[in-house]
C-alpha cells in the first residue's frame, strides 16, 4: 500500500516537473512555466482550426515559407488567449491591417525576415512589433508605428530628407518608442541612423527655420507683441554695436 503511494507521488512529481510536450495540429505544443500552452510549428500541414482549440498563449509559425494567406486564416479563427505571434522567416509580402480582431490579447507580433514592401494604413495598436529585415523602402511607413515598440532595422528605407514626414521623424523620433531608424541616402550605401543621414540637410536649413518662426509669430501673435519683439531685437543690435 505504502509503496503504491510512493509510485503515485513519483508519477505526480514527474508530471509536474517535466514540461509536457505533445504533437498536435501539426505542431509541438508545450506547457510554459506559467501553465499556458505554447505551440511551435514547423511543418507543411499546420492545422489552424485545431490550434485555435488549444488556448494558446504563444504561437510560433517561424520558418514555414508561409505567405499572406496565413494572415487571413489567422484573422478568421478565434485565438482568445493568444499574446505572442511569431511569423518570422516566412514569405509574407503584404499586411493589409494591424487589426487582428480574433486575438484580443495580442501583445507582440514578429514579422522579421519576410518580404513586406509597405505597412498598412491604420496606426499599429499592437504594443510590440518586429518588422526588421523586410523590404520596406518608404519612410512614410514608419508613421503608423510611431506609438509602438517597433524594431525596423534591416530595411532598405530611403532617406528622403526633404519630405515633411521624414523631417518630422527626424525631430520627434527621440520622443517616440520608435528608436534607431536607419535609412540609405544612395542606392549603394549601407543603412545608417536617420539622425546622421539627414543631419546635414535639415540643419543647413536653419535660416528657413528662422523664417518660419517669424512667420509663426506674425500669424499667431498680435502686432503689438511683434512691435515689442522688433524693438527688442533693434535694442539688442544697438547695444551690441555700442559694446564694439
Ligand atoms: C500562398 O501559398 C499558397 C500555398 O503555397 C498558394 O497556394 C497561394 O497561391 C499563395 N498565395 C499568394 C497570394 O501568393
Ligand atoms: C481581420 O478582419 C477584420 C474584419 O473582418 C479586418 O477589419 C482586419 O483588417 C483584418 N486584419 C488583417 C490583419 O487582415
Ligand atoms: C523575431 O524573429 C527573429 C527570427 O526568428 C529573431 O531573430 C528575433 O529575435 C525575433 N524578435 C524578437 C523581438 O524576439
Ligand atoms: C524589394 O522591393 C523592390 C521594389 O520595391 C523590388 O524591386 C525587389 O525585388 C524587392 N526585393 C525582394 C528581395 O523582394
Ligand atoms: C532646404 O532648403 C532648400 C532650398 O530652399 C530645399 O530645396 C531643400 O529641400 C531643403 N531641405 C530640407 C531638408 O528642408
Ligand atoms: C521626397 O519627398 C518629397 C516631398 O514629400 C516628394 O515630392 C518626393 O517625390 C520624394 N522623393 C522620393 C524619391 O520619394
Amino acid at each position: 500500500m505504502e509503496m503504491k503511494n510512493i509510485y503515485v507521488l513519483l508519477g505526480f512529481l514527474t508530471l509536474v516537473s517535466c514540461p509536457t510536450i505533445y504533437f498536435e495540429c501539426g505542431c509541438f505544443i508545450s506547457e510554459s512555466i506559467n501553465g499556458f500552452p505554447k505551440a511551435n510549428c514547423k511543418s507543411s500541414d499546420i492545422d489552424i482550426k485545431c490550434l485555435s482549440h488549444q488556448e494558446l498563449e504563444t504561437l510560433g509559425l517561424s520558418g514555414n515559407r508561409l505567405n499572406e494567406t496565413i494572415l487571413s486564416k489567422l484573422n478568421s479563427t478565434e485565438f482568445e488567449k493568444l499574446e505572442h505571434l511569431d511569423l518570422s522567416n516566412n514569405m509574407i509580402t503584404r499586411l493589409s491591417s494591424f487589426k487582428f480582431n480574433t486575438m484580443p490579447r495580442l501583445q507582440s507580433v514578429n514579422l522579421s525576415h519576410n518580404l513586406l514592401t509597405e505597412m498598412p494604413d491604420d496606426p499599429c495598436r499592437i504594443p510590440f512589433i518586429d518588422v526588421s529585415h523586410n523590404n520596406l523602402t518608404d519612410m512614410h511607413s514608419l508613421v503608423v508605428l510611431f506609438r509602438t515598440n517597433a524594431i525596423t532595422k534591416g530595411n532598405p528605407f530611403l532617406c528622403n530628407c526633404s519630405s515633411p514626414t521624414v523631417k518630422r521623424l527626424y525631430t520627434t523620433a527621440s520622443h517616440s518608442k520608435l528608436k534607431n531608424i536607419e535609412c540609405i541616402l544612395h542606392d549603394s550605401d549601407q543603412p545608417k541612423p536617420l539622425s546622421t543621414q539627414c543631419h546635414k540637410e535639415i540643419e543647413q536649413n536653419q535660416t528657413s527655420l528662422l523664417e518660419s518662426i517669424i512667420l509663426y509669430c506674425i500669424q499667431y501673435f498680435n502686432s503689438i507683441t511683434l512691435f515689442f519683439l522688433i524693438m527688442f531685437v533693434i535694442g539688442v543690435v544697438l547695444l551690441c554695436k555700442k559694446i564694439k
